[in-house]
């Protein structure tokens, strides 16, 4: 199998839960809960400033949401804590099956990419901390282009990056909203669907829908 495979990052290659199962202590029961208001929040404020045309990093929106989530739980966090959290989502685990799923498509002569709302340094930190370097062909970060997804402009760093179609693309994410909006740049797409959610987006949907990366290699 030859091709380029493009994969999101946070949720799809990193696992961005890992952070708060690491403070679930210090967090409470309800830790999973805490970890989905952090990770939908901080996508909503991504939409806000690219909608709204402000600048902020990815890194910045992560911190602003984690004190939000902070506090629409009404917890009461150490700043030792909160640091901690903040360092655990900067050095993220990949899931288990990821180094050896794109050691296979390569083997296979794919090239790889990851495509991100990640800024370059958090991506850097993150590929470093899940032992993926040496992995890819490219780390496409959104920051190139001043917005974040699902500005259509950013599905274009990687057609530009290797001045190919978007039909050349499979483009893999755990976000059903990021599926819908590479699929509406044209590329073919499958959704990484790893917590069973339900089917959205009727109208872009994905070419196939797999429970893991496993998937890509059968
Ligand atoms: C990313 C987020 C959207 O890595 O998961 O781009």
């Amino acid at each position: 199998m030859s091709g380029i495979f493009v994969f999101d990052a946070y949720g799809t290659l990193f696992n961005l839960h890992a952070a708060a199962e690491q403070h679930r202590a210090a967090i409470g029961e309800e830790w999973q809960r805490f970890s989905h208001t952090w990770r939908t929040k901080h996508i909503e404020y991504t939409w806000h400033t690219t909608i709204v045309g402000r600048r902020q990093t990815f890194w910045a929106l992560a911190e602003r949401s984690l004190d939000f989530a902070i506090a629409a739980h009404g917890l009461t966090v150490a700043p030792e804590t909160r640091s901690a959290l903040l360092a655990a989502y900067r050095r993220m685990q990949a899931y288990p099956e990821v180094p050896e799923v794109l050691t296979a498509l390569r083997a296979r002569g794919a090239k790889l990419a990851i495509l991100s709302n990640g800024d370059p340094d958090m991506l850097d930190d993150a590929i470093k901390a899940a032992g993926l370097d040496g992995k890819l062909d490219a780390v496409l970060s959104v920051s190139a282009v001043g917005a974040f997804k699902p500005a259509q402009p950013v599905y274009k760093l990687a057609t530009d990056y290797f001045s190919c179609t978007p039909t050349d693309i499979s483009f893999q994410s755990s976000n059903r909203w990021d599926i819908a909006a590479a699929k509406a740049a044209g590329m073919r797409c499958v959704w990484i669907n790893r917590t069973g959610a339900p089917e959205e987006y009727p109208d872009l949907a994905p070419d196939r829908i797999v429970k893991d990366l496993r998937g890509l290699l059968v």
